[in-house]
This record gives structure tokens, C-alpha cells and sequence, in this order.
């Protein structure tokens, strides 16, 4: 499903940001991404998203090769690709629901069922009655939410989430994890990255150690 070769990214400026990884993670598997500040994990996501391309070696998602896709085929890859970023891009001139109605407007869906597929994404976040709110008035936690119901909309196959539980409190991280682990559950498979191991421990099987842009133990 997600398999990297020997791959480096090397940054305009000479930093290489991660040193020839390779590893696999299999369909329906959920992964964390732990390491230092820096080491190299919004790279690996964006990565295997398609934001940003390898400097050598191969990156394949569900068997195809990214640095062969045009950019037409990686928008089209990433519609089976969820993602939660650290710059989350809420929209707050709009309500919490056209904030979730977004990325299907970008694929043109069909509207009644696009409003049924917000509901049971808000529904499942826990922010179905703050439908018509503007974002804004939503807590902190409340838009890490409302953004993971943005990611799980179209339903994608993979889920990309970057440090999610960042500035939250232990049980709203815990809120945010094991909601993580109930999409695992019907099959997506998720890659977290995170700082908190202890958090991790609880909720992981798998953890990917990076430091400095190498796996360690
Ligand atoms: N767009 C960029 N241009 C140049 N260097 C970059 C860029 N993005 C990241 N880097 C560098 O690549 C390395 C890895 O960065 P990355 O953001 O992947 O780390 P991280 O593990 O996500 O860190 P954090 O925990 O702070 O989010 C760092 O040395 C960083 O300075
Ligand atoms: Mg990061």
C-alpha cells in the first residue's frame, strides 16, 4: 500500500531531510511516526502525499510510483489519501459543515449525498450539532475534529495525520487517537506522527523511530 526504496529528500539548501528510508506499510495497518523536532516527519507524510517529491528512490502508493505521476494523476491519487496537517487551513468565513463539504465540492460530487456523507463525518467527530456554527467559535480540540472530518469525507484508503494530538490535553489526545484507531478499524490504514510515546504505546502496534532522517530503534 505504501512502500518507500531507498528514499532521500534533500531540500533546496542541502539538508537532507530524510537519508535513503525504505519500508513498507501494509493495507489496513495503523502506523505512528515518532522523533524529534526535525527529524524528518511532516517530510515522510508529505511524501507519501505527494506534497512534496523524492530526491531519489521510489515512493509507491497502492503500486504507483510517484515520481512517475504528472500532476493531474497525483491530484487524482490524493483522493484516496486523508489529511490532517499541522497548518489546517479552516475556512472561517464558512460554517463547520461547508468547511467538511469542501474536499467533495473539489471532486464534484453529487450534492444530496455529499450533505448526507458531511453529516455522518460530523456525526462520527462528534460535532453533528455544530453544523451550522462558524469555526471559529469551535475549541481547539473541537477544530482538530472538525479537520479530521474534513480528511475522512471522501472516504479515503489511507489517513495522513501530522502531530494531530500537538497542543492538546491528555484526554482530548486520547479523544483524538482513538478516534484514529475506530477508521482503523473499517480498514483505512493511518500513519500518525506524534511526540508522545506513552500515547502512542496505547494505540499503536507499529512505531517508525526517525532521527535526523534515519530510522532508529
Ligand atoms: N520546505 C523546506 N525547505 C527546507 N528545509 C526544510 C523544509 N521543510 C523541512 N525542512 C528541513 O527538513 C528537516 C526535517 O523537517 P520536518 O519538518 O520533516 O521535521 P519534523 O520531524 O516534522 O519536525 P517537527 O516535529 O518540528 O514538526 C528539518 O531540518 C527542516 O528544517
Ligand atoms: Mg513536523
Amino acid at each position: 500500500m505504501i512502500q518507500f526504496d531507498q528514499v532521500t529528500k534533500r531540500y533546496p539548501g542541502g539538508i537532507d531531510a530524510l537519508k535513503n528510508l525504505s519500508f513498507k506499510v501494509d493495507k489496513g495497518e495503523m502506523v505512528f511516526l515518532a522523533g524529534h523536532s526535525g527529524a524528518g516527519k511532516s517530510t515522510l507524510l508529505k511524501l507519501i502525499a505527494g506534497i512534496e517529491r523524492a530526491t531519489s528512490g521510489t515512493v509507491l502508493i497502492n503500486g504507483q510510483n510517484l515520481g512517475k505521476l504528472g500532476g493531474t494523476q497525483i491530484s487524482y491519487m490524493r483522493q484516496h489519501i486523508g489529511l490532517v496537517f499541522q497548518d489546517h487551513k479552516i475556512l472561517f468565513d464558512r460554517s463547520v459543515f461547508d468547511n467538511v463539504m469542501l474536499p467533495l465540492d473539489v471532486i464534484g460530487f453529487d450534492r444530496r449525498e455529499a450533505a448526507k456523507r458531511v453529516r455522518a463525518a460530523l456525526d462520527k467527530v462528534g460535532l453533528l450539532e455544530r453544523e451550522k456554527s462558524n469555526p471559529i467559535r469551535l475549541s481547539g480540540g473541537e477544530q482538530q475534529r472538525l479537520c479530521i472530518a474534513r480528511a475522512v469525507v471522501h472516504r479515503p484508503s489511507i489517513l495522513l495525520a501530522d502531530e494531530p494530538t500537538g497542543n492538546l490535553d491528555r484526554d482530548y489526545a486520547h479523544d483524538i487517537m482513538a478516534l484514529f484507531k475506530s477508521f482503523n478499524q473499517v480498514g483505512v490504514t493511518v500513519v500518525v506522527s506524534a511526540h508522545d510515546e506513552t500515547l502512542m504505546n496505547e494505540y499503536g502496534r507499529r512505531i517508525i523511530r526517525l532521527a535526523h532522517g534515519h530510522f532508529t530503534a
